[in-house]
């Protein structure tokens, strides 16, 4: 080899390497990973952002980029094309503890103004949720100002908030476990709050001096306005009725005294006695939904026009169908079912591409999560059709056969007692070899019925399912006392009518 070759040959290995770390690390085609197939599109399936600590609101940013919350107190961006992240500050005083910490974020469209709320620990121990405007330049967050704070508890803080069409600042807050502030006008827990910008309250909101916008809500998880300006929220049922209902100044949503549609018997009379408005659509088994964006892009022709809704319990991707004049839903496609284990967080960039942020790090994560690659932002997005399907999704992968008892232990029991039987420690007890499970089976039906509270540190409780027929509670029963390491006798549905009497 000629003297003068060797140096040659090195430059442009350097070249080749400058090349590899410079440019293919900034490459614009990350790997699609899955593609879905609707009834004229295929969407492709990409990582944007991996190794997460449980991402719970992601925003389009001015600059094009991704800005999300972490629930330890983060806020940070990334590049959707190439995947760099950026921390741009931390909040020492959030306290995250179960579903408590950083939670909803939201960026104002023509000031340069971003809003968070968190929970927080005041001196004397007791949690509160506050609402902070910050003021960001380029990569900086600066001038927190208070907006409001308000009493929390150790659930049911919410929460999101929203910029409305007219530059208001939306809240969606939590009953704080206390299911008589949502209808209170005086508690600001359990509501839709509206204010200006500096905290301020408009002089239009329905009630004067009041940041009250709607009341009656029990947890609400997602916030989106659609293209016509109307407000939608996702809600936390109890045992039973999740919902979407469709915002509207002063109405009355119903918790606690109402829950989903007011069909029960109970229900009725309060439903007649003050103006309540019904949800959009309601869910029982509940899917615990989260994170809500409308969609009305051309680059997904079958998803225009709807709201695209994250789901904890059934880790899916909810579209929600809405009519042309956006007050009612009028059809629901279910997207995803477990792939990507607990979906928290959705957004929609300005030309269509749908991002979605799983929450497999949280405090309550379904079986076989989190994943190494945990927590994760994907976009989801369109391919040419002659793409190579690497794994194609099902719509409703969840349809799948089980017996009656295991099918309604799913719907309702194992999203807190776990698959396995086993619960979490602390926070819901086992029911395999649990001593009561397996004894005289009154006091397990009644437990079911009535639900039960006040043993657990967290403060978790256990639902009533008084709404479940009594061959859905014998079902249910059955197979507690028969799964596992459990080997107790079977009851007959005879004996639930009798119980239930008692
Ligand atoms: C939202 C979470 C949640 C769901 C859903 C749920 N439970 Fe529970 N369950 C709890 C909690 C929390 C407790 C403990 C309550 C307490 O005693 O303070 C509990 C307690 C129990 C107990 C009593 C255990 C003991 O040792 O005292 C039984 C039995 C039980 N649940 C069965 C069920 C069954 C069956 C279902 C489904 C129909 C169900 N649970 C659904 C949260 C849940």
């Amino acid at each position: 080899m000629k003297r003068t070759a060797v140096p040659l040959l090195l430059v442009l290995c350097l070249a080749l390497a400058a090349y590899f770390i410079f440019f293919r690390s900034k490459e614009k085609d990350r790997p699609v990973e899955a593609t879905l197939l609707l009834d004229s599109s295929a969407l492709g399936i990409t990582t944007i952002a991996s190794g997460l600590n449980v991402p719970w609101e992601i925003c389009w940013g001015p600059d094009g980029q991704i800005w999300f919350t972490e629930q330890s107190g983060s806020i940070s961006k990334v590049d959707p094309r190439t995947g760099e992240k950026k921390l741009l500050l931390t909040i020492p005083e959030v306290f995250r503890k179960r579903s408590l910490g950083m939670l909803g974020m939201a960026i104002h469209p023509q000031q340069p103004y971003i809003f968070v709320d968190y929970t927080a620990l005041k001196p004397d121990s007791s949690v509160v949720s506050k609402l902070v405007r910050y003021t960001y330049t380029a990569d900086t967050l600066k001038n927190p100002l208070l907006l409001m704070e308000l009493p929390g508890a150790t659930g049911h803080n919410g929460s999101r908030v929203a910029v409305s069409p007219d530059g208001k600042v939306i809240w969606s807050t939590g009953d704080a476990t206390r299911g008589a502030n949502a209808p209170d006008t005086a508690s600001p827990n359990g509501k839709v709050l509206r204010l200006n910008t500096d905290g301020s309250i408009p002089a239009d909101n329905p009630y004067p001096g009041n940041p009250m916008w709607s009341r009656g809500h029990r947890n609400i998880q997602g916030l989106a306005y659609t293209d016509k300006g109307h407000l939608f929220a996702s809600e936390h049922g109890d045992a039973m009725d999740d919902e979407i209902n469709y915002i509207q100044k002063a109405a009355f949503y119903g918790w606690p005294r109402i829950e989903g549609l007011a069909d029960r018997d109970d229900e009725k009379p309060y439903a007649d006695s003050f103006p309540f408005t019904p949800p959009a659509k309601a869910w029982t088994p509940t899917i615990a939904p989260a994170g809500i964006a409308y969609y009305h892009a051309s680059k997904i022709p079958e998803w225009q026009n709807a709201i695209l809704m994250t789901t904890l319990k059934t880790s899916s991707l909810r579209v929600l169908q809405l009519n042309a004049a956006q007050d009612a839903v009028t059809g629901e496609k279910i997207y995803l079912g477990g792939i990507f284990g607990r979906l928290r967080a959705v957004c929609v960039s300005p030309d269509g591409d749908v991002y979605v942020a799983t929450s497999n790090r949280d405090w309550n994560p379904g079986k076989g999560f989190p994943i190494e690659a945990d927590d994760r932002i994907i976009r989801i997005s369109p391919v040419a059709k002659t793409h190579n399907p690497i794994r194609p999704l099902k719509e409703d992968t969840l349809a799948v056969t089980l017996s009656k008892g295991q099918a309604l232990y799913k719907s309702y029991c194992d999203a807190c007692h776990k698959a396995d039987g086993k619960g979490i420690q602390g926070s819901f007890p086992a029911l395999d070899g649990n001593a009561l499970v397996n004894g005289k089976p009154q006091a397990l039906v009644k437990i079911i019925l009535n639900g039960q509270s006040g043993n657990m540190k967290g403060g978790e409780q256990m639902p009533a399912f008084k709404f479940l027929s009594d061959a859905d509670v014998t079902a249910i029963v059955n197979y507690t006392r028969k799964s596992w390491s459990n080997k107790a006798y079977e009851i007959s549905f005879e004996d639930v009518e009798r119980f239930r009497k008692r």
